[in-house]
């Protein structure tokens, strides 16, 4: 008996709505399709079609009642809920009214065109009744949250943010809080449906708090309500989130309070908050880690033997750059620099997939042979260093946009070349000692390649 009085029987009630209101849409649809294969086939389902009108109108009454119970417990968008409240009790009427017309047809003639309107504006209520009670259960958005970003943009939501997971541009609200809160909260907290009254959606209103203030103190967690919710035994009333839904894991808890205790910012990149080693073993844990290296992520099939025979036979060197790897350095032999020739360049590029580094050092490269190199676009690693090369062969090279090392010390490039290696968008290290490109050049590569290591004076001991 106890148990019956603690438990709130309304809400328990109440809760099985989104489950029943099934049955008068199921009904009601029905009818509306026996109504067609009806006229369209000339059978006769007058019978059947009463009947699901008036089951529709019988289970329509029992989901409002349910409705009404569930909305008891508050926490809803005010206009959504009404608009829902009101378009399904519109529906039952309609159904039950359609039902009764439906049954005395016979009677008049003008109850045929009664009829037919009232079905077809209960099937429109029902359809603007179901919508509301998917927002109030989803969200507004909830439709739309997968949409591609020209549909969004028609809604006129905002284009959907690609969450970065690389530690180094991650932000630590967007990539990390915001994608937990989301994943585990915003059902109950978002603009249609804002238990406690907090939204945890937008930063201005997770700052200001819910029913009880300020749920967040930043810089301490322990005298903050968000954190202390999420870390009550689960049993407790107060537990978030509420009703046994997924709790955060142990990991997201931790970031969670590091988070607040760095002061909860919304602007600052991962990087940017300190942080623990034990701090990078959760966020990889919630999906944010280290880049993959470039060839890693690529899985590629290894150069057939007779295509890498016959580049040896051309005097160039082929070796896989760890073992098993599909990966190749390339290099020509450095006893007859002289003898390598633009075709020989040429035939080369049958492995150009698989060609990761490539070294021609001191190789008396001409400028337009660099234009087969520029179609190796899985390169690396390049060494140009003490060649012929000049300002107008860097240009065959702007596509390869995974090179990140390059070797051009010792060659005669000037600041012409800049615009050029402005291009080559992966570059990590650039050796460039012994060329014309003056320090305000490096200054311009610098600008557009902010990660670049230029080497450009010979290393001070
Ligand atoms: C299934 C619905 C549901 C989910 C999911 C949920 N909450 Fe709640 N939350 C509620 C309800 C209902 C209340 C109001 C009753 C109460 O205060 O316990 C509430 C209240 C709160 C409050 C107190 C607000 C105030 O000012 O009183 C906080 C803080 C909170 N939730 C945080 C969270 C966090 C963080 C999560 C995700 C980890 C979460 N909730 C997930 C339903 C939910």
């Amino acid at each position: 008996m106890t148990i019956l009085l603690e438990a709130n029987l309304t809400l328990f009630f109440g809760r099985f709505h989104p489950l029943l209101v099934h049955l008068p849409i199921g009904f009601i649809i029905l009818a509306g399709i026996f109504e067609m294969i009806s006229w369209k086939k000339k059978v006769d389902l007058q019978l059947a079609i009463a009947y699901a009108l008036l089951a529709g109108a019988i289970f329509g009454m029992m989901a409002i009642v349910l409705g009404l119970m569930l909305a008891s417990e508050g926490g809803y968008n005010e206009s959504a809920l009404n608009a829902h409240k009101w378009t399904g009790i519109a529906t039952t009427v309609l159904s039950l009214a359609a039902y009764l017309l439906k049954k005395n047809l016979h009677k008049a003639a003008w109850m045929q065109k009664a009829y037919q309107s009232t079905l077809l504006l209960a099937l429109i209520t029902l359809t603007v009744a179901g919508h509301y009670g998917g927002s109030l259960t989803h969200g507004s958005t909830y439709l739309l949250e997968h949409a591609p970003g020209p549909v969004r943009q028609l809604a006129g939501l905002k284009p959907a943010r690609e969450r970065i997971t690389v530690m180094d541009s991650a932000l630590v609200y967007d990539d990390v809080i915001h994608y937990m809160f989301e994943a585990k909260c915003n059902v109950c907290h978002n603009p249609d449906k804002q238990k406690g009254a907090l939204l945890l959606t937008e930063p201005a209103h997770i700052m200001k708090g819910g029913d009880s203030g300020p749920v967040i103190v930043p810089g301490d967690a322990s005298q903050s309500e968000l954190f202390l919710r999420v870390t009550l035994n689960p049993d407790h009333d107060d537990f978030m989130p509420a009703e046994g839904r997924t709790p955060l894991t142990k990991e997201e808890t931790a970031l969670l309070e590091w988070w607040i205790e760095k002061g909860a910012p919304f602007d600052k990149k991962v990087v940017e908050l300190s942080r623990e080693e034990r701090i990078n073993g959760y966020l990889r844990e919630v999906g944010i880690g280290e880049k993959k290296p470039f060839l890693a992520s690529l899985a590629i099939a290894s150069v057939a033997r007779e295509v890498q025979d016959e580049i040896v036979a051309e005097g160039f060197k082929l070796k896989t750059i760890a073992t098993n790897s599909p990966w190749l350095e390339a290099s020509y032999s450095s006893y007859n620099p002289d003898k390598l020739s633009e075709q020989k360049l040429s035939t080369l590029t049958n492995a150009k997939e698989n060609i990761t580094w490539l070294t021609l050092s001191r190789i008396p490269l001409k400028d337009d042979w660099l234009s087969h190199i520029g179609r190796f676009t899985n390169l690396t690693k390049l060494w140009l260093n003490q060649t012929a090369i000049t300002d107008e062969g860097i240009k065959h090279l702007v596509q390869l946009k995974n090179l990140e090392y390059l070797n051009l010390y010792g060659t005669k490039l000037t600041d012409e070349a800049i615009t050029d290696i402005r291009q080559l968008s992966g570059l990590k290290k650039l050796y460039i000692w012994q060329t014309d490109i003056t320090e305000e050049g490096v200054a311009q590569i610098k600008e557009s390649l902010p990660e670049v290591e230029v080497v450009y004076q010979y290393p001070s001991l």
